[in-house]
């Protein structure tokens, strides 16, 4: 603490109150003076008029108590309170610095009913209060005797810290107010994780109440809490010292809080600058599901499902009594025991997606790869079950299986083990799946030879077929839900992600008839893959046929099961796979067309630009973004895009923008983990730093080219048009420029400036910054920006300085252009094995 104590001024302030004006009740400053007292109506207020201390009566009590609360915000929000459990039973009493140091408050009859206890007090201290909220008492030269923000009460501010001394377990505890009316110690407290986990619990009395979920370096990963990353979080294990803790910081000057409220939920609220009215953005729990542990032991709670509480797959009720009668306390228990508890292999996992991991979990930090953590738990008997968590890595559970929670935000996948045979029973479905899609596809191809005579009639029939099927789709994607594949969904099982849709292999000569043999007129493009062309099916359907050029390293069945599978990605923002060929050398996918063509067809010809106003372009970045989401978060296949650019954005006849060749990666053998592959696939200019360099991706390297995309689509150019312009080598260096310069203004298109609203284009650049940061954690995560994108009521938090310029200063990529020199500029895709 910097504070600079001025003995004479304070004096001197203190008389000028008290001898020119009575009336007055605040003393006109922050710090109050081992010769002073606050009673009855007057007030500290901190430097910058944010908050203030006095005594007040909460609610319809008459009790006083000494508190902090915002100076200009009304009704009196109170952020700290003093004599919580002991309060003044009428207005005389006062809040003083008494002779051993200390703060304390006094009665009417002057003895002390509360006190600062601070053993290290001297007769020399000062108390102030400031601007963060917090109440500090020094002795002159600045020692920290004692600080408000190590004794909170029901409220977390922006820089107090939520702390564990994992050397003596002594935590940091808030506890909610009794009531509105009563400030006294309620039934729940709210601190780190006891034994010592990256995990804040909500307690009810000693029993765990909510639990956040572990911390994966950027969110706590079992809350529905998205806007994190605005918050600025910040966990810090600090083994030296033996204490970890959580803090956040305050991005701008926007008021933000946390509070524990008498009723058990902790809510964040921040004040709206125009009606002054504090909005919530984040509260748990709020749902049942959300309570702890409330479907026991190995039971799985989802309030989608009635009953919400089910037993995992393998397990059943403990007592299935009670378990119907709605007490799910009990748990489950196995149904049959490990193949390893019987001495012999035939274990697997069963996935469990979308979830809240368990409580109780053990961190395996030498093993790097989900395969290897899944094999790490396999050859444990004594594990139960594990996830790889981004951020985190393998987690196992030697526990039993406690808390988990299934919902649409849920990040995680948890991998519980079962016996083979547990395993096994599901051969019956699978039957009756595959029964149909046989038949389904024997209907179909009856239908495409029928097609050849009643050509028109098939196609209404296809069109209606058509929009049946989207109008689901659009139901499923509103929803916004994954789909769950443990149970039944409520739109049937033919539209989860296409299941149970078998995808028409087409002959060679089929496609060959449909392109006119691959002719030159019909060529629509040629990707990083091989070339496009345009063909129609002898049905009349229009397609777009991709003639792949690269063996793809994978043997033919597999190729053929990643088409399968990449062909069930379906959203409406992803270009669809309709079918693919596979012939000797020959593979091919087929595409649905798409008459608009490629985005950067659109942007970046002079002619075309001015047909892209700014709502269509609007438009565009959330379809790129929803596609995306799909791809990171809600599909099965979690795919990583890893080249997204303009010339994979597809339009549709209503503008409306398509993402094309995902899953790529996948077809062409690529690892789809989080880690380290040596196959860079990707474009020069979109690539993020640790892409380009390291072959490091995640779903932050297509944030990354995300970015490059928003401020490519704001200002009609082409990221590597940028070169002739003096200063600047890319669009990244180039916006930063102007952003930092105060005229983001000048990166606007000028087709579209004059029509588009200011405040939003402002805003994509400023997301657009945010997305191309140097380090991966500091970009923020698709549904963070959708968030952004949707709502201008958030702050935006200030982004970095983007240092990496793939072309970029010699001494900070020198290797890197030596490495890549024959691409340089072009906007080529590129795969090559990378040198390690
Ligand atoms: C306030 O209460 C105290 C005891 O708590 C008592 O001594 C005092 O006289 C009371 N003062 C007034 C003004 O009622
Ligand atoms: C409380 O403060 C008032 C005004 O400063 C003073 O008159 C009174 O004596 C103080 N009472 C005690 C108990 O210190
Ligand atoms: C201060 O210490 C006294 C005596 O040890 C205790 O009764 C009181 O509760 C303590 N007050 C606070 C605020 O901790
Ligand atoms: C403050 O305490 C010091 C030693 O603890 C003592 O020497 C001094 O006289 C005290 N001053 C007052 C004003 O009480
Ligand atoms: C009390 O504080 C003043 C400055 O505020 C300092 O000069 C003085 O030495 C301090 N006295 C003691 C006993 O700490
Ligand atoms: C706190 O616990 C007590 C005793 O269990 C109960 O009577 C009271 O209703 C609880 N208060 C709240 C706010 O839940
Ligand atoms: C804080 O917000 C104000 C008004 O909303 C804005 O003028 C200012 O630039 C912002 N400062 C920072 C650091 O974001
Ligand atoms: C959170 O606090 C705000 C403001 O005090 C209030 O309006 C809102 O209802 C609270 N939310 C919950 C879930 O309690
Ligand atoms: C719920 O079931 C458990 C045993 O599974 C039992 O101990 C408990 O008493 C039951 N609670 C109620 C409210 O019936
Ligand atoms: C499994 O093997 C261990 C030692 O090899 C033995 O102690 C145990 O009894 C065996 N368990 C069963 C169920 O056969
Ligand atoms: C199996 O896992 C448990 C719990 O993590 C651990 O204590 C034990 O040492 C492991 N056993 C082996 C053989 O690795």
């Amino acid at each position: 603490m910097g504070f600079n104590f001025s003995y004479p001024s304070i004096i001197f302030s203190y008389l000028l109150i008290f001898s020119s004006s009575p009336s007055l009740f605040s003393y006109a400053t922050d710090t109050l003076t081992p010769d002073q007292s606050i009673s009855g109506e007057q007030t500290l207020k901190s430097a910058g008029d944010i908050f203030e201390l006095g005594f007040f009566s909460p609610g319809n009590s008459k009790y006083r108590y000494v508190g902090i609360w915002y100076q200009s915000v009304s009704p009196r929000s109170v952020v700290w309170v003093g004599n919580r459990e002991a309060p003044l039973k009428n207005s005389s009493g006062n809040f003083t610095i008494g002779s051993d140091g200390n703060l304390l408050v006094l009665d009417g009859g002057g003895s002390i009913i509360w006190s600062s206890n601070s053993s290290a007090a001297s007769n020399n201290s000062t108390a102030q209060l400031l601007d963060s909220g917090n109440l500090v008492l020094q002795l002159g030269h600045g020692t920290v005797l004692w600080e408000s923000f190590n004794h909170p009460t029901d409220t977390f501010l922006p820089g107090m810290k939520l702390s564990l001394d994992t050397k003596t377990g002594e935590r940091q505890i808030f506890t909610s107010w009794k009531s509105p009316d009563d400030p006294s110690a309620g039934n729940y407290s709210l601190s780190l994780d006891p034994l010592g986990s990256a995990q804040v619990f909500m307690w009810e009395g000693t029993v765990p109440r909510w639990r956040s979920g572990q911390w994966n370096g950027q969110v706590f990963t079992g809350t529905t809490m998205r806007f994190l990353y605005i918050y600025g979080f910040k966990f810090v294990n600090d083994l030296n010292q033996g204490i970890m803790y959580f803090t956040f910081t305050q991005f701008n000057s926007s008021l933000l809080r946390f509070v524990l409220q008498w009723d058990g939920v902790e809510n964040s609220t921040i004040l709206v600058g125009e009606t002054q009215e504090w909005e919530t953005v984040w509260a748990e729990p709020t749902n049942e599901c959300e309570i702890y542990g409330k479907c026991g032991i190995y039971g799985v709670c989802n309030n989608g499902d009635t009953p919400i509480c089910s037993c995992l797959k393998g397990f059943e009720p403990r007592s299935s009594e009670e378990w119907s009668k709605g007490n799910w306390s009990g748990g489950c228990v196995r149904r049959t025991l490990l193949d390893c508890q019987l001495n012999r292999s035939g274990d697997g996992f069963f996935r469990v997606a979308g979830v809240k991991v368990p409580d109780r979990s053990q961190w395996a930090s030498t093993v790097l790869t989900e395969a290897a953590c899944e094999a790490a738990c396999l050859n444990n008997c004594s594990c139960k079950a594990y996830s790889f968590v981004s951020g985190i890595g393998c987690m196992i559970w030697a526990h039993d299986l406690i808390d988990i929670y299934q919902y649409p935000e849920g990040d995680n996948d948890l991998y519980v083990k079962l016996p083979g045979s547990e395993l096994g029973t599901d051969s019956k479905r699978w039957k009756i799946i595959v029964t149909v899609s046989t038949l389904g596809g024997f209907f179909l191809i009856t239908c495409i030879f029928l097609g050849w005579k009643y050509n028109k009639r098939i196609k209404d029939w296809l069109k209606m077929g058509r929009k049946k099927h989207d109008l689901l789709h659009n139901m499923l994607s509103k929803r916004e839900a994954r789909p769950d594949f443990s149970g039944p969904s409520e739109y049937g099982e033919e539209v989860q992600e296409g299941k149970g849709a078998e995808l028409p292999l087409h002959t060679f000569e089929c496609i060959s008839i449909a392109t006119d043999n691959f002719s030159e007129s019909n060529k629509l493009g040629e990707g990083g893959f091989g070339h496009v062309y345009k063909g129609m099916l002898p049905g009349g359907q229009e397609i777009a046929v991709k003639r792949l050029s690269r063996s793809s390293g994978q043997g033919l069945e597999e190729f053929k099961n990643e088409v399968i599978l990449i062909a069930k990605l379906q959203h409406r923002n992803l270009v669809r796979l309709l079918g693919y060929c596979i012939q000797g050398e020959e593979k091919i996918l087929i595409y649905e067309y798409m008459p608009n063509g490629s985005l950067d067809a659109f942007l970046f010809r002079p002619v075309k630009q001015a047909l892209l106003d700014w709502i269509t372009r609007f438009k565009i970045i959330e379809g790129i973004a929803r596609g995306l989401l799909y791809l990171h978060r809600d599909s099965r296949l979690r795919i990583v895009h890893r080249d997204l650019k303009a010339s994979n954005i597809l339009l549709d006849e209503d503008m409306n923008p398509k993402i094309s060749d995902f899953g790529m990666a996948r077809i062409f053998g690529g690892d789809q983990n989080q880690a380290n592959t040596n196959r860079v696939v990707g474009t020069l200019g979109y690539m993020s730093p640790e892409y380009a360099m390291e072959g490091l991706f995640s779903v932050k390297s297509d944030v990354y080219s995300f970015g490059i995309l928003v401020l490519e689509i704001v200002t009609g150019r082409r990221n590597n048009s940028f070169h002739h312009t003096e200063n600047s080598q890319n669009i990244v260096g180039y916006a930063w420029q102007l952003w930092n310069e105060d005229k983001a203004v000048e990166l606007i298109d000028p087709s579209i400036r004059s029509s588009c609203s200011i405040r939003q284009v402002i805003r994509c650049i400023h997301i657009g910054l945010l997305c191309v940061q140097d380090r991966a954690n500091d970009r923020p995560d698709i549904p963070t920006i959708i968030l952004m994108m949707a709502s201008q009521a958030i702050t935006l938090p200030m982004p970095k300085q983007p240092t990496y310029t793939f072309e970029g200063s010699p001494h900070e990529s020198d290797s890197m252009a030596n490495k890549y020199e024959s691409f340089s500029t072009s906007d080529v895709t590129i795969t090559m094995l990378h040198g390690r």
